[in-house]
């Protein structure tokens, strides 16, 4: 399916093949973390989830998580709820975000996890993107993200570093998970902050 949907849309899909066990056990490292002091189940927002590999890891290891996933492409989300019955899933943007949280009285997500690629963080959109995440995580939760390795040092890839540090108080320094087909990078941003966009200000 990731090879069909990536001959369809290779910007939007960005793989060729779904994330590894390694790379979703790292993805997932934020929730082990909070979980040892959580008592509530955490707010669990995915963007971008395709077939499923963050969101098996994410269900594994807390079934009892609150979770909302975000996926643009029809054919992928079909096949997530196939996968995940009763999952909560909307299809569509992950601008959507706000307005998904707001719907469902969901104030503050712990948890924010990024399968998106690149292209959804171009431009003024994805800067809005960024400022978003961050204003819709709670003040203990974490945004974590990945970007193949080859595109850490790439333009696009040094601007979502920088996107995060303007929108973040902590970013911590990325890892890379080797045992992922391309390699992959993960940022893990806390202390989320508000910060105006203004409009000239966003290129
Ligand atoms: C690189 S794949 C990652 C899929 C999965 N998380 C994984 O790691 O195997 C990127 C995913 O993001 C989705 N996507 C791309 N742009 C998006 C957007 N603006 N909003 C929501 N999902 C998007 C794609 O359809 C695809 O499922």
């Amino acid at each position: 399916m990731f090879l069909q949907e990536f001959v369809r849309a290779p910007l939007r899909t960005a793989s060729v093949m779904p994330s590894s066990r390694a790379l979703a056990a790292r993805m997932i490292e934020p929730l082990q973390r909070s979980a040892r002091d959580a008592q509530d189940p955490p707010v669990v927002v995915e963007l971008g989830p395709g077939t499923g590999s963050f969101t098996a890891a994410l269900h594994d290891a807390r079934p009892d998580i609150c979770y909302l996933g975000i996926e643009l492409n029809d054919t992928m989300a079909d096949h997530l709820a196939t996968r995940f019955p009763g999952i909560d899933l909307v299809h569509g943007p992950a601008s959507s975000l706000s307005r998904a949280l707001a719907d469902r009285g969901l104030v503050g997500a712990d948890l924010v996890v990024s399968g998106l690629p690149w292209q959804a963080f171009a431009g003024s959109a994805g800067t809005d993107l960024v400022a978003d995440i961050a204003s819709n995580l709670a003040p203990s939760g974490a945004y974590i993200q990945f970007t193949y390795s080859w595109s850490r040092w790439a333009p696009p890839g040094r601007r979502q570093h920088r996107e995060l540090q303007r929108f973040f108080g902590y970013v911590e320094l990325p890892t890379t998970v080797w045992g992922n087909l391309p390699p992959a990078v993960v940022y893990t941003a806390t202390e989320p902050r508000w910060v105006d966009v203004p409009e000239s200000n966003t290129r």
